[in-house]
């Protein structure tokens, strides 16, 4: 079994966790195992909990890595990274040194024409990364009140056709069921002024990120398991980040924010009491981007930006 999936920022990512050789880890997107690889690279005693909620991954990874998982070096964990505290509770972990996401599907995801996720590949319309999950596009293309169609079209997919592409499905399925991604691409087309379609990429790009965005309710997930791995965190743990597209990279910026951000100083002191000081610094002020060499050889990793943020002390 091969995964064709390019990692990126594999180095900068890792790096920015500082892994220490004895630490505990988490890799909460596994993939195709790019970053788990590097990260057990650079430990000798520590541990690694991976998590992915889709199977392929998982069964590709269990190959991939038997012998580390055999060793107790690599543990595998098939969930969301939602229940990111439970599901290492379960396993007796109740801090780490280090999380790192990598979000969004990966190619292989994109590649299996059946799954979904390409407006390339005619597929039921269905975009899970975890298939055991009810909820799929065809439900939300189908079924969802017009009013939610226009939220989750203009918001997740940042599409100022949104509520034209929204009306469009409405007046197709009155008639009949939208089955498939090439019937979806039919109807946004159709939903498109031609001089806007000739600019700004596939005109169904947006429309597919968004439905992605909320089959999988990949914004309420990163804001769960964030919330979770910042509490995890061990003093000098740190969590590794990368986003691909702007909303998940606003959520990241703005939750480490406020996890950073200096109180005012209260009048008359002359300095920051230590229990008003914060309890995490940042890592970085500003995204990483990938390097010009990368995004050329990768053009996926374009709209990739990595943060960080460290623990300094437990309050
Ligand atoms: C971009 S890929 C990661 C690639 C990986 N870093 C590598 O180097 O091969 C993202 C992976 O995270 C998984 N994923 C995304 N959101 C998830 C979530 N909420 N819980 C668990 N896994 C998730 C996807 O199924 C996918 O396999």
């Amino acid at each position: 079994m091969t995964f064709e999936h390019v990692t990126v920022l594999q180095k900068e990512a890792v790096d920015l966790l500082n892994v220490k050789e004895d630490g505990i880890y988490v890799d909460a997107t596994l993939g195709g195992g790019g970053h788990t690889g590097v990260i057990l690279s650079r430990l000798t005693t520590g541990t690694l909990y991976s998590f992915d909620q889709d199977e392929t991954a998982i069964s590709f990874n269990k190959e991939q890595y038997k012998d580390e998982i055999a060793a107790g070096k690599l543990v595998l964990i098939f969930n969301n990274f939602r229940t990111l505290k439970e599901s290492l509770a379960e396993r007796g972990v109740d801090h780490v040194d280090g999380v790192l996401y990598d979000l969004g599907v990966s190619s292989v995801q994109f590649d299996q024409g059946d799954r979904g996720f390409s407006y390339n590949h005619d597929a039921p319309l269905d975009m899970r990364m975890d298939q055991r999950q009810e909820l799929t596009a065809k439900t939300i293309v189908n079924d969802w009140p017009f009013g939610d169609l226009v939220r989750v079209l203009t918001r997740y997919g940042e599409d100022r056709f949104g509520k034209a592409i929204a009306r469009k499905i409405e007046q197709h399925r009155e008639k009949a069921p939208i089955e498939t991604t090439f019937d979806l691409v039919e109807v946004i087309k159709e939903a498109i002024p031609a001089p806007a379609r000739r600019h700004g990429g596939h005109p169904a790009k947006r429309s597919f990120q968004a439905l992605r965005v909320a089959v999988n309710d990949e914004l309420g997930a990163l804001e769960d398991s964030l919330g979770q791995a910042l509490e995890l965190l061990d003093v000098g743990g740190r969590i590794s980040a990368i986003s691909f597209q702007s909303q998940e990279d606003r959520l990241i910026k703005q939750m480490f924010k406020e996890k950073t951000a200096e109180p005012e100083l209260p009048r008359g002191l002359p300095v920051m009491p230590d229990e008003m000081a914060p309890d995490y610094k940042l890592l970085t002020r500003k995204a990483i981007k990938p390097s010009e060499k990368e995004q050329e050889e990768n053009h996926r990793s374009a709209s990739a930006q990595l943060r960080g943020i460290e623990r300094i002390r437990l309050s």
